[in-house]
């Protein structure tokens, strides 16, 4: 499973990069707008820059022709960025084009499977279900990525499955299990995944008894 961190934030990168098991970032308006994005572009490509694998940058056009100005023009920012574009169907229509032309997509806010289906038809490089979501309304966001991995596997569409608004490590455990392709999760959650009181306990036991020892050698 690929990980990657949902963050326009370059420190959070930085740390997620550092940690040596980053395989690329997803970022939305939402995140450019809680940093205070003010550069784009510019912004984009230093995170394209930071992290070797991809970067998910979105366009904020809704209508075809403009989707495809603002994707080409993304798509030229640096060789690892995919364009993110929302799920309607000047979207689809776009990714279409996009496939065509050899521009990588992701295609975001996914909440069906029917959606799914046809985003993979256009051939979206990325499906982004967004798991956090749909449960915060009652519906079972797990549930959509097993419906998706079940369909794509079915039909040997090359789509890959990007399991989003992950809120919590177990999130990640149950897309893993299922078989999501990638998880893109807060930096906080990323740091989750390898925290256990019995670890910190133990390492904290071992470092006294080593310690121990060295006093009753001298
Ligand atoms: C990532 O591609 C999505 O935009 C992001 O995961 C949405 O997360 P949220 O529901 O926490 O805003």
């Amino acid at each position: 499973m690929k990980f990657f961190i949902d963050s326009a934030d370059l420190n959070e990168i930085k740390e997620a990069e550092a940690m040596g098991v980053l395989d690329g970032v997803t970022t939305n308006p939402s995140l450019c707008m809680k940093v205070g994005v003010t550069d784009f572009d510019k912004h984009i490509k230093e995170i394209c820059s930071i992290v070797d694998g991809d970067v998910s940058a979105e366009v904020v056009s809704t209508k075809y022709e403009e989707i495809l100005e603002e994707g080409r023009r993304i798509a030229a920012l640096a060789d690892n960025v995919v364009v993110k574009v929302p799920l309607i169907k000047d979207g689809i229509k776009a990714i279409k084009t996009f496939t065509e032309e050899g521009i990588r997509t992701n295609c975001t806010l996914c909440f069906s499977p029917t959606q799914a289906l046809i985003a993979a038809k256009a051939g979206a490089t990325y499906i982004s279900p967004f798991l956090g979501r749909l449960d915060d309304v009652s519906h079972d966001g797990m549930q959509l990525i097993e419906d998706i991995v079940t369909i794509y596997t079915n039909y040997g569409l090359q789509t890959e499955v990007l399991a989003a608004s992950i809120r919590h490590p177990m999130h990640v455990v149950e897309a893993a299990r299922i078989g999501a392709d990638v998880c893109t999760m807060p930096l906080s959650v990323m740091e989750g995944l390898l925290k256990h009181p019995l670890t910190d306990n133990g390492l904290k036991r071992f470092l006294e008894d080593w310690d121990k020892l060295q006093r009753s050698l001298k």
